[in-house]
């Protein structure tokens, strides 16, 4: 299946999965600004992925205003965000992404990647900051914000190429 990898990425992270997925699944593979400038209809397969901001998957409208385009292929997103896999707020933030009909038409996926500081524009990194002090200021804090202190306080790294298998199998199957 004639793939294409498309990925929006900050800090390093979208762009590892894409070259992941793009290396296991013999697909071209483009940062979104070239890939804006090609022709897509030769492709059997679009894969698009974003970071996570704030619970929306990035430039995620581009893709969106494609897709009536792209009848007959085969449609995957993948978000990549700093939460671990095993958070429950993963699948509704990612639905709340789409529609009913859009979710009929792409598949959705999430790849856990990590924080990196170093890397992040001064207004991500402000913005992180502000989050973070929104939590600290809580008075009553569950657990889940004590632990999510702790892991934004610094940069970490827990993307893992094994995330890529279930986008794999999604491209080999063909629906
Ligand atoms: C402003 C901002 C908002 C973010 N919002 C989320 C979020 O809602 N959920 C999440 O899991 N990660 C969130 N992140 C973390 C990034 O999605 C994460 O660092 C990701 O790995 C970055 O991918 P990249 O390296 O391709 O840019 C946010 C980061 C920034 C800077």
């Amino acid at each position: 299946m004639k793939t294409i990898v498309i990925y929006n990425s900050q800090t390093g992270f979208t762009k590892r999965y894409a070259q992941w997925i793009a290396q296991a699944a013999g697909a071209d593979c483009f940062a979104l600004s070239d890939a804006k400038k090609r022709n897509l209809s030769a492709y059997e397969a679009i894969v698009y992925g974003g970071w996570a901001c704030g619970g929306s998957i990035h430039k995620l409208s581009w893709f969106k205003s494609h897709m009536d385009q792209w009848t007959g292929k085969k449609l995957i997103v993948f978000c990549v965000g700093a939460s671990p896999m095993e958070s429950p707020e993963i699948e509704p933030a990612l639905k709340q992404n789409f529609s009913k009909e859009e979710l009929q038409k792409v598949n959705v996926f999430y790849c856990p990647g990590g924080l990196n500081y170093e890397k992040m524009s001064g207004l991500s990194a402000l913005m992180m900051k502000l989050f973070l002090k929104t939590i600290k200021a809580k008075k009553n804090k569950t657990e889940m914000e004590r632990n999510m202190i702790q892991m934004l306080s610094a940069s970490y790294d827990i993307s893992n190429k094994k995330y890529t298998e279930p986008i794999l199998q999604c491209l080999e199957n063909k629906m």
